[in-house]
């Protein structure tokens, strides 16, 4: 999400990808289980205001975007934050009125506690689908100078792409392994396993899902699902995404044995990128940015790549920057909505 050279490789991981499945993952039944602890234990799990509790509310913009962050009075005032008190869901909103002459508020969230490790488990109902968005459910260290101590993008795609990006961003020495996952390296060449930062432009090690709905419009289609994102010092970095319906039930009873689950997404392997060396002190964020390098490097590329299946968003839009689209057609950011169930972590 700090990548400010985004554009130039995701543009150029677009040819690489575009070989990528684009089916929907079988997800293989998992091998018999034995019942018995994960050696978890239920940390927190939060709804409605609950939820929004763990969080403050960032100001500002980044990442080249149009958004404009605003303070928690503002948000409530227009209306960009709520919580359903039917089924206590979190909604957070974009401003779908007229924009300024430069910007459009919208909303970032950074989380007030930090971790070393855990699970941490979203399930997300509805998340934006429009042009121009860049949204994003990650984690980064609230104490150290990116990129030490660490970044793990959990949720992060733009426009109407349905194939969700998982990455993690580090100092050198950080690599995936070559097996162990799902998903497809976002990254050609050399540097696809290889988390560090600096030797990547920023983008770090990135997975892109192979599951066209794991992300945006994909994904809205069936109500969304559960991402997992399990940081363990024995275990690695793993993340997954599982569609509603697909949702393995030891998440649903509160008791997650991810050893259980179907192989990750994302895989990162302990002895390749020992996490006590790399993450430090990760808080959660959610944001929805507008426009920016991301969004913008690819406004004129069809997406195909990451399973947008209704051609560039210059062609749909008619406008030539992700910019200038956002600024003028507000009522159309109304689409640009998140609505969280739950967050549960795990220790
Ligand atoms: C996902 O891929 C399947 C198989 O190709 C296709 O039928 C379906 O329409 C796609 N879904 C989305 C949201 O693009
Ligand atoms: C803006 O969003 C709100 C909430 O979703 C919706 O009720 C309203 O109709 C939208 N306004 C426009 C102009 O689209």
């Amino acid at each position: 999400m700090r990548s400010t050279s985004l554009l130039v490789l995701a543009g150029a991981t677009a040819a690489l990808a575009s070989s990528s499945h684009k089916n929907m993952a079988k997800h293989r039944r998992s091998q018999p289980v034995e019942k018995r602890g994960s050696g978890y234990t239920l940390d927190t799990f939060a709804k409605g205001q609950d939820f929004l509790d763990l969080f403050d509310y960032a100001e500002g913009s980044d990442n080249g975007g149009v958004a404009n962050y605003v303070s928690e009075s503002t948000a409530k005032s227009d209306n960009l934050v709520w919580v359903n008190p039917k089924d206590d869901t979190v909604h957070l909103r974009v401003d779908n009125s007229t924009a300024s002459a430069s910007s459009r508020n919208a909303i970032k969230l950074t989380g007030k506690k930090t971790y070393d490790t855990g699970l941490f488990i979203f399930d997300i109902e509805r998340q934006p689908q429009v042009c121009g968005a860049w949204p994003a459910v990650w984690m980064t260290s609230m104490t150290e100078t990116w990129p030490a101590g660490g970044e793990i993008d959990i949720v992060e795609y733009v426009s109407r792409q349905t194939d969700n990006g998982f990455s993690v961003h580090t100092t050198s020495g950080c690599y995936a392994g070559s097996s162990g996952y799902s998903g497809t390296a976002m990254l050609a060449g050399d540097n696809a396993l290889n988390c560090d930062a600096d030797a990547t432009s920023a983008q770090g090690c990135g997975f892109r899902s192979t599951q066209n709905v794991s992300a945006g419009i994909g994904a809205n289609y069936y109500k969304g699902g559960v991402y997992a994102l399990e940081i363990s010092e024995s275990g690695g970095i793993s993340a997954w995404f599982f569609v509603r319906g697909k949702v393995p039930s030891d998440i649903t009873e509160k008791n997650p044995q991810p050893s259980s689950w179907t192989t990750p997404d994302m895989y990162i392997s302990p002895s390749s990128c020992k996490p006590s060396t790399y993450f430090k002190n990760l808080g959660l964020i959610i944001n929805t940015n507008l426009g920016g390098t991301w969004a913008e490097g690819v406004w004129n590329s069809d997406n195909s790549y990451a399973g947008q299946t209704d051609g560039s968003c210059a062609s749909q839009t008619g406008y030539s920057t992700a910019a200038a689209y956002v600024l003028a057609e507000g009522q159309d950011f109304t689409h640009s909505y998140w609505k969280f169930r739950s967050l549960a972590i795990y220790k």
